[in-house]
């Protein structure tokens, strides 16, 4: 028998709703209050903080034995542990980088977990109004209506979706400079928004064909898996194999053919992973 998750998105959706109007709030304001994490270009809001703050209180009250996985809440360097337990795992602002600079790609990525696989999904960007949901066995919508990936098989016809990332590292650097010089020869282009989310979201709608990145953390994908696999697409490791949440690394594509395609021609960068 399946779950019946209703009311799981239902509390989400309204917190992720009152999430949105507080990043409205601060969106313009040039004076945002910023500090670094990892390094320079790694960078938390006050807003990102209140966000994860009124999401935790509003689901714990509502659910008091599930667990939650925050961004700002995990303290660098902690061992991130996904168990059986009912889990929310939360992105409070992907794309902090864009919000700090008001450019209107940001938004809320939150995820339930149960017996550690998706249950359900939200991936809101309230500047633009964009809400994507999903729920496992029941499919993924945008702005309630259902969506699904393209189905593009061929990576000579690909929109692909990458990322340079939110850290300095020459040999990172190297290889992300190398898989954009392999990929602007064979692919259809390369387009990239500053929030892992919002890639996968894009991927999910069929606006893009798939999405690879090297360094991105479970609250940065746990949403984004859920729309992309409800809307007919595929998760797997960026080396072809199958997907590791927590080992920083990441593929969506729109069919399994187009991922194995595109993990075939990518050099490969294995971050050091939480644990
Ligand atoms: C980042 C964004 C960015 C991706 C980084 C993430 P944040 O998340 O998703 O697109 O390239 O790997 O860390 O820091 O804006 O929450
Ligand atoms: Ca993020």
């Amino acid at each position: 028998m399946s779950l019946n998750t209703d009311k799981f998105l239902e509390s989400a959706l309204s917190v992720a709703k009152q999430a949105g109007e507080l990043i409205r709030s601060q969106f313009n304001n040039r004076n945002k209050t910023i500090t670094t994490k990892e390094c320079d270009i790694d960078l938390v809001t006050e807003t990102d903080k209140a966000v994860e703050e009124l999401i935790i209180n509003s689901l714990s009250k509502e659910f008091p034995d599930h667990r939650f996985i925050g961004e700002e809440t995990t303290a660098d360097g902690k061992k991130v542990e996904l168990t059986e337990v009912p889990t929310w795992i939360i992105d409070p602002i992907d794309g902090t980088l864009n919000f700090v600079h008001s450019f209107p790609h940001s938004c809320i990525s939150l995820a339930l977990f149960i017996n550690k696989e998706p249950s359900i999904a939200i991936v809101y960007n309230p500047m633009l109004e964009q809400l994507f949901t999903a729920q496992k066995g029941v499919g993924a919508f945008y702005n309630n209506k259902e969506m699904k990936v393209s189905g593009k098989q061929n990576l000579s016809e690909a929109l692909i979706m990458y990322e340079v990332g939110t850290f300095r590292n020459a040999e990172r650097k190297k290889v992300t400079l190398k898989n954009i010089d392999t990929l602007v020869d064979i692919a259809h282009g390369l387009r990239s928004t500053g929030s892992a989310a919002l890639n996968m979201a894009m991927v999910a709608l069929g606006a893009a064909d798939a999405y690879f990145e090297f360094g991105i953390h479970v609250w940065d994908i746990a949403a984004g898996e859920l729309l992309v696999t409800e809307a007919g697409g595929v998760i797997m490791d960026p080396s072809g194999g199958p997907i590791d949440r927590l080992s920083r690394r990441v593929l969506v594509a729109s069919s399994k053919e187009l991922g194995q395609q595109l993990s075939a021609k990518l050099s490969q960068f294995y971050p050091t992973p939480v644990d």
